[in-house]
């Protein structure tokens, strides 16, 4: 993709990634990705702000050929993470005179992962200003959106603000700004989920920090920018702020039947209690769609046989990315099957030590279910219903 004005002299000089299925190795990327790296050049002095994915390096440098860029003064690194830096030693080689910027912890990060040297790195203090000649940038700290040495970059004149992993989605599009919101808000929720949500306190603190800042367009490095940066804020603000909500989520596998024949009933059982439950079944599923059903659910419940004394290996995959995760979840619970013996609902029960969930009573049966069994599920059903009641969540 060819470069992209967004305003005179700022540009969009990143990369689309069409065809990447899998990111960081763990996250799946339905709809692709994008690196996005900008432009800006000043009466002075010229920035990169972002580079992009090692894989994607010959698009970043033609695009900066096609601008006819001689000179870089300074490549801002929003972000340490490859997908933002990885071009960084190349562009270095290209601009020898470009000296880079981060905050504190982006210079350690720079120097370890990217052996960048030390007298390559300023380092830039949260409210600190830079000027370009005629346009202004300012740096605002905002740790752990993604990574302790992440920041945001104000350019004040035209009140955009690139913030890098903060508000991005995976999603590949030629559009440059957001022009179908139902598409961008699905995405931007389940990168919020899986990037951002273990992290839930400190965006509480970021988010104030952009409070007072007038901001016209904010450009992520992942995904289209938002010209209406209200669409995204307010998600945001949704996402991290406002109390769960009155649903189930029920991730969940089985190997002979029993344990499905108990979701199967469950499900039913919650949904006539006005419950809705989001049912993911382990044995194939993409684990965003989890992630993302995790973002404002009430209560998880977790289905799984018994095998080899624990639970499925699936499912302690599952469970130890829902614990990992941090959702709101104030209530859990497991159900499930057994031949013989063995520690499954211990096991769970010890994978879930981040949250802060009230543990509800187990509903776990020998065989296949019979009429007790199904009272049973009807009877956790009831105490999910005067929980989430109690918490004024119906
Ligand atoms: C590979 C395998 C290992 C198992 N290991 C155990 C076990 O350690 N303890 C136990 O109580 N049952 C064990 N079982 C029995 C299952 O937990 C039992 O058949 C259960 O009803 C299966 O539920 P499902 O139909 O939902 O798969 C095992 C079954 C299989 C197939
Ligand atoms: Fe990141
Ligand atoms: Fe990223």
């Amino acid at each position: 993709m060819k470069p992209r004005m967004l305003k005179a002299n700022t540009w969009w000089v990143g990369a689309i990634d069409w065809d990447r299925r899998l990111f960081d190795e763990l996250i799946p990327l339905p709809d692709g990705t994008s690196y996005n790296a900008y432009l800006v050049q000043g009466t002075q002095k010229t920035v990169l702000i972002d580079t992009v994915d090692p894989t994607m390096t010959s698009p970043l440098i033609d695009n900066l050929v096609q601008l006819h860029i001689k000179d870089i003064d300074y490549v801002i690194i929003n972000h340490v993470e490859q997908d933002h830096s990885g071009t960084l030693p190349e562009i270095l080689k290209l601009y020898p005179n470009a000296r880079v910027i981060a905050t504190p912890n982006g210079k350690n990060l720079l120097m370890n992962l990217l052996l960048i040297p030390e007298s390559k790195i300023k380092t830039v203090e949260h409210g600190e200003t830079m000027s370009l000649g005629d346009k202004t940038l300012e740096f605002i700290h905002t740790p752990w959106v993604h990574w302790p040495d992440t920041m945001c970059t104000y350019l004040r004149e035209d009140r955009t603000l690139f913030s890098c992993d903060f508000f991005g989605s995976h999603l590949a599009m030629s559009d440059l700004y957001v022009t179908d919101e139902a598409t961008v808000y699905e995405a931007a929720k389940r990168y919020y989920a899986e990037i951002m949500m273990p992290f839930r306190k400190i965006i509480k603190s970021n988010l104030e920090k952009l409070k007072d800042l007038k901001i016209n367009v904010i450009a992520p490095s992942h995904g289209p920018l938002y010209n209406k940066p209200e669409f995204i804020l307010e998600a945001y603000r949704d996402w991290t702020y406002s109390p769960p909500k009155n649903t189930v989520v029920l991730p969940y596998i089985s190997m002979h039947g029993s344990t499905k024949k108990m979701v199967e009933y469950f499900v039913n059982s919650l949904v006539e209690r006005g419950i809705t439950v989001k049912q993911f079944n382990l044995a194939d599923t993409d684990i965003g769609k989890l992630a993302m059903a995790l973002v404002d659910a009430a209560s998880i419940v977790v289905g799984t046989p018994t095998i080899l004394v624990g639970p499925h290996p699936n499912v302690v995959y599952a469970v130890y990315l829902t614990n990992a995760l941090r959702p709101k979840l104030k209530f859990a619970s497991i159900i499930g099957s057994y031949g013989w013996g063995g520690m499954m609902v211990r096991q769970i029960t010890a994978m879930l030590s981040n949250l802060k969930v009230e543990l509800l009573d187990p509903v776990v049966i020998k065989g296949y279910p019979k009429e007790d069994d199904f009272k049973a599920l009807d009877k956790l059903a009831d105490e999910i219903l005067s929980k989430h009641k109690e918490h004024d969540l119906i």
